[in-house]
């Protein structure tokens, strides 16, 4: 390569020498080392009833070879579960499930949760729906793990596509474990030693009526989980706040508590532990709400998008 006197040729590595990332304007720019591990681990898996294609880096994988619109066998419902716990979050193409055929599936991991503020499938109420249109847009555009201010918090969620837009609408997974260890050891400590409240009201406030809030409040009143629990199949550490959700750190001040969720909320925005999905009619997401945090593109109003979700009831979050 030919250079004249007056141009330097950048062509070392910029993070030789660096022990961790380095800062630009706030922000953190260089490799994220951490997630070699994971990628690696992840590439050696091997699956019995179906094929497997990785989305992202740690997270997120399209299953196929499989149809779970039928009664699958229970070494396969086996399978799929160990799946999702190490892929985080798993998809499917063409499966076009009836209201009937999601609940089943969804039940082979657990009881089904109703929730009580966003409106259901008129003959399932086991189905949350969420039908957007030129009325009602998307507001699920903000990361989240779901109900988290429920006292047990949803295990896993299967979320299938009825309608989608031409173009936009995608949903975007986030790897929590790969937000939590990323941290440095000072930082990971002492966060785990938190608690956080989380309250219903921070995102459905506004749509319960008045006069039936504080029927609401005594059903659904703030709970506390740890900063970063222990999950309960796979033993690992993951970060579980949430913008929606969550409304402050237990036991610190009002700076120290806004600080620390903005840390932590932007973890979720690192596009290193993220996957995207782009649906098409018949998709389904089957993501485990531990793992992941998700964020509902909303790009493509004034159309239509419609998607019906099953969620599994978990365990509290423990230490
Ligand atoms: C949700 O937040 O559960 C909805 C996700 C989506 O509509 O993609």
């Amino acid at each position: 390569m030919t250079s004249t006197s007056d141009t330097v040729i950048a062509n070392r590595d910029p993070s030789a020498g660096l022990t961790s990332r380095a800062t630009t304007h706030g922000g953190e720019v260089g490799p994220l080392r951490h997630l070699s591990v994971e990628r690696a681990r992840l590439a050696e898996l091997r699956w019995e009833h179906f094929d497997v294609r990785r989305l992202g880096a740690t997270v997120g994988a399209v299953i196929s070879g499989i149809d779970i619109t039928t009664d699958l066998a229970d070494d396969v419902i086996a399978e799929l579960r160990r799946a999702l716990f190490e892929y985080k979050v798993i998809f499917f193409r063409e499966q076009p499930l009836t209201a009937d055929r999601h609940v089943a599936f969804a039940r082979r991991f657990g009881e089904l949760e109703v929730h009580p503020f966003i409106p259901g499938n008129a003959g399932t109420p086991e189905l949350v729906r969420f039908e957007k249109s030129a009325e009602v847009g998307g507001y699920e555009n903000g990361w989240h793990h779901d109900v988290t201010w429920r006292a047990v918090p949803s295990m896993g969620a299967v979320l299938h596509a009825i309608h989608v837009p031409a173009s936009g609408g995608d949903t975007l997974f986030c790897d929590m474990y790969a937000a939590f260890d990323g941290l440095d050891d000072a930082m990971r400590a002492h966060l785990c030693t938190l608690d956080a409240k989380h309250d219903f009201m921070r995102a459905f406030g506004r749509q319960v009526p008045a006069e039936r809030r504080e029927e609401m409040r005594e059903k659904y009143p703030t709970v506390v989980h740890p900063v970063v629990p222990v999950h309960p199949e796979t033993g690992r550490h993951y970060l579980y706040v949430n913008r929606f959700f969550t409304d402050s750190i237990v036991g610190v001040d009002a700076q120290e508590s806004a600080d620390l969720m903005a840390m932590m909320f932007r973890q979720a925005e690192l596009v290193e532990y993220q996957c995207r999905f782009q649906w098409e009619p018949d998709s389904v997401a089957f993501w485990d709400n531990r793992a992941v945090q998700h964020y509902a593109s909303s790009d493509y109003w004034p159309e239509m998008r419609i998607m019906e979700r099953a969620s599994i009831i978990g365990t509290p979050p423990s230490r």
